[in-house]
């Protein structure tokens, strides 16, 4: 059976930008919502045009690892940037110009990120209407200083307000409910402050929860108040205790720890697998199954400015600008003779990838599902050749050190990082990258 596509679509727009993050958003660029609308639908058609003219046979002789017909959607993101910036009215338009170009499964996931200082009753019943049925808050902290810190244009009521709003407009357990995202490791956070944030996050009973390290980014306010000493950091160890309160505390609270940083809850009315119950593959009935197309490196399409996308073969990336994107959307000079699937006019890199590339990439995803792990016979069906004949040395000596460990499942033996491997991932993650 072919894997389902997913599709994920950039709005790279904010109110004001957190000092903290280098995504690629604009703060004061609202003014160019309307083009980008309108171009995001002209590449989206654009795509789909180069997918029917193709044929078949032009596709996937690289190897035997892509595997889709690119049709069939059973998950959209759209991510940020803010795309609650957005209007009702163009969120359907959106949704309309992609359901006229693909056919979405009937449990289709369709997420949204949201601002929680953004979002009112009517803009989200609006976006349920569009048929949106997920949405991801990013709520960072319930510390009130932390969050003047972090320059959150929103306090922790703002918050309680948004998710008790979304509720009533139908993000609920029935839709595919509502996810919190976190960061720990926050300049002046302690213990705590962390474990206070945790506690309150949990009385808002989301599904799903993201909890992220911060990364200090170059270029952000952040990244040039620590180089200069003034980012008063909790020391790694107090950052490490953190996460391991995290993964205690919501383990002890019914939720299932799935990725990295991802915890859901599993309440078996969600099917993450056509073919194969939660139990078994070790994932929680209210994961993120549009993250999960992700970590499994199966294909996506993207759009929008800076998006990246991994179908047919290759990587690829969009113009960051947004005025640019528009540009090569919206100008019939745009260059489009040597296009093939899934590329588009607003294209800027691409990578056709090689069997090797396919395989440390997943290898890097799968190892971040902390209970499935990299399983031997999925690897096997992938690429045609067992695991451990390709990463026999590699995996050996991380068993040794401690960092993975093997798991017999029910069809299969599979390894997955230890407790301490998740807290040192990247040093499992290099032995895989060519
Ligand atoms: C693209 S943002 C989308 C959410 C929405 N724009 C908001 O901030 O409310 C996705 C998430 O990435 C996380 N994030 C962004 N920059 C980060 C950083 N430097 N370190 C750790 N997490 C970060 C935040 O938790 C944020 O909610
Ligand atoms: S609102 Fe979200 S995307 Fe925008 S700057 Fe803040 S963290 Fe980044």
């Amino acid at each position: 059976m072919t894997p389902d596509t997913s599709i994920y679509l950039h709005i790279p727009f904010c109110n004001h930008r957190c000092a903290y993050c280098d995504f690629n958003t604009y703060a004061n660029q609202e003014s160019m919502i309307p083009d980008y609308v309108n171009a995001l639908i002209q590449e989206i058609k654009f795509v789909e045009n180069q997918r029917v003219s193709e044929s078949a046979s032009q596709r996937d002789n690289y190897s035997t690892t892509e595997l889709s017909d690119y049709r069939t959607i059973h998950t959209v993101f759209f991510g940020g940037g803010t795309p609650s910036l957005l209007s009702g009215p163009q969120f359907a338009s959106i949704m309309d110009a992609l359901r006229a170009a693909f056919t979405f499964t009937a449990d289709a996931e369709v997420s949204i990120e949201a601002n929680p200082g953004t979002v009112s009753p009517e803009k989200l019943a609006a976006l349920r209407k569009a048929g949106i049925n997920r949405i991801s808050f990013g709520v960072q902290s319930a510390n009130t200083e932390e969050l003047r810190m972090l320059e959150r244009v929103h306090d922790f009521f703002t918050v309680i307000e948004a998710v008790s709003t979304a509720r009533k407009a139908g993000f609920d357990r029935q839709s595919n409910g509502v996810n919190l995202d976190l960061i720990y490791g926050l300049p002046e956070q302690t213990l705590q402050t962390w474990q206070t944030t945790l506690k309150r996050v949990l009385e808002l009973h989301p599904e799903h929860i993201s909890a992220y390290a911060l990364t200090l980014e170059h270029g952000t306010p952040f990244g040039k108040w620590s180089s200069k000493g003034l980012l008063p950091l909790p020391d790694p160890d107090l950052a490490a205790e953190m996460y391991e309160y995290a993964e205690e505390f919501l383990e002890n609270n019914g939720y299932v720890h799935y990725e990295i940083s991802n915890w859901a809850l599993d309440h078996g009315q969600r099917t993450i697998d056509r073919d194969s119950p939660s139990k078994v593959n070790g994932l929680p009935s209210h994961a993120c199954k549009h993250n999960l197309q992700y970590w499994r490196s199966l294909p996506y399409l993207a759009f929008g400015a800076g998006a990246h996308g991994y179908a047919n073969g290759y990587r690829y990336s969009n113009a960051l600008r947004i005025k640019t994107y528009i540009e090569r959307l919206t100008n019939p000079n745009s260059p489009i003779s040597n296009l093939v699937f899934p590329l588009s006019p607003a294209t800027v890199n691409q990578h056709k990838q090689t069997l090797k590339d396919d395989m440390s990439e997943y290898m890097l995803n799968n190892l971040r599902l902390v209970k499935a792990g990299v399983v031997k016979s999925d690897f096997r069906s992938r690429f045609g050749s067992g695991l451990l004949e390709v990463y026999q040395k590699e995996i050996e000596e991380l068993l040794v050190v401690g960092l993975l460990e093997k798991k017999a499942s029910e069809n299969s033996e599979a390894f997955r990082l230890t407790k301490r491997g998740r807290l040192l991932g990247n040093q499992v993650f290099l032995r895989f990258v060519e």
